[in-house]
């Protein structure tokens, strides 16, 4: 039974942090949300779960956080996440991701906290030498996002080594969709995602969507993506939360499928029965034409499958969220 046990979750308010406090209380986790509200939205947080507004920054509080706490586990969201503006803003992505990290992660081995779960990103690998992409393959981040997360990776081996932190770096792919239940979705402003914006059209709210590059060596001309619905992966964290009372892990979290930028479109376009114009644009920089995870590792050891993440449900789900909710949360 888990019900005693409290867990901390950064970046609670945000998209996948969210769903994975909402995926912690189904399975009876105690939770304590911390989140500065810069990105995330307080009406996010379902109300079961404790709440408190701070900044990992703030090495005191989290002293002071960790002294009046006892945590089972520290699960890790709260981060910058753009690829696209890290590569215009490489220092404060390093010192943000890198900086909070370090604080956090050292609070909580101080403290004598035994678990740890980074939200990590399949940014980490760049342009991949093959696809599907597994755990062993090269790392080479393809941006100062995915460095600072690999950054934190390597703090997380030391805190083992030295403090013995257990550990779970999940390797997340393309995270879609909204919960089921209608009360959890997607909600990033400025929006930058593809799925969101292409709903954002549909719903008017877009003239048209602008599609980067259709002159990739793929099938259709179109950057290639494994779409993972967002309670895949929060029941992903549940599942490696018990898995940390053995050993550390690295998984790929994927659905081990690709979808090019056109099929996502005409996808969209079936289920909302709208038009969703397009406009060809230029290629994003930094963006890899193919990028499909195989996530065969945490199948077989912990039994762990997508029941979400087929197009069509990643794209009604996070559609029924978007209609409920055209301007996002409440703030
Ligand atoms: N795209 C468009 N038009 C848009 C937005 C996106 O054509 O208006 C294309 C992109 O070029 C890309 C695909 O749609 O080919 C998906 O783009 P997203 O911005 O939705 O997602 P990314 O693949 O760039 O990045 C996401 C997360 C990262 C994570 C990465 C791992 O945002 O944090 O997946 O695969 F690192």
């Amino acid at each position: 039974m888990t019900s005693s046990r409290k867990v901390l979750v950064t970046g609670g308010a945000g998209y996948v942090g969210s769903h994975v406090v909402s995926a912690l209380l189904d399975a009876g986790y105690a939770v304590l949300v911390l989140d500065n509200l810069q990105l995330g939205h307080r009406a996010a947080v379902p109300p079961e779960a404790a709440f408190v507004q701070a900044d990992l920054a703030d090495a005191a509080l989290l002293q002071k956080l960790f002294a009046e706490h006892e945590f089972h586990a520290v699960l890790h969201f709260a981060a910058h996440s753009l690829v696209g503006v890290s590569m215009r803003e490489p220092f404060r992505y390093l010192a943000d991701n890198i900086g909070n990290g370090l604080n956090l992660i050292r609070a909580a081995c101080e403290a004598g906290v035994k678990r740890f779960v980074l939200s990590s990103t399949a940014n980490l690998f760049g342009v991949p030498e093959r696809v599907p992409i597994d755990e062993t393959a090269r790392i080479d981040p393809g941006s100062p996002y995915g460095e600072s997360k690999f950054v934190t990776e390597r703090i997380l081996h030391w805190a083992e080594q030295i403090h013995g932190l257990r550990y779970a770096c999940l390797r997340y792919f393309n995270a879609a969709g909204a919960h089921p239940n209608g009360r959890l979705g997607e909600d990033h402003r400025p929006e930058t995602h593809l799925i969101p914006i292409v709903l954002d059209t549909a719903l008017g709210r877009h003239p048209h969507v602008q599609v980067f590059g259709e002159d990739y060596p793929t099938p259709d001309g179109t950057c290639i993506r494994d779409y993972v619905h967002v309670c895949d992966l929060a029941d992903a964290h549940v599942r490696v939360l018990d898995r940390l009372g053995q050993r550390s892990c690295i998984y790929n979290l994927g659905c081990g499928e690709g979808h090019s930028v056109r099929q996502v479109i005409e996808t969209a376009r079936r289920i909302t029965g709208a038009a969703i114009p397009t406009v060809m644009g230029p290629r994003r920089p930094g963006d890899p034409a193919r990028l499909v995870a195989a996530s065969e590792r945490i199948k077989a050891e912990l039994g762990w499958l997508p029941k979400l993440s087929d197009l069509e449900t990643i794209i009604a789900t996070a559609w029924a969220w978007r209609r409920q909710h055209p301007e996002g949360y409440p703030d």
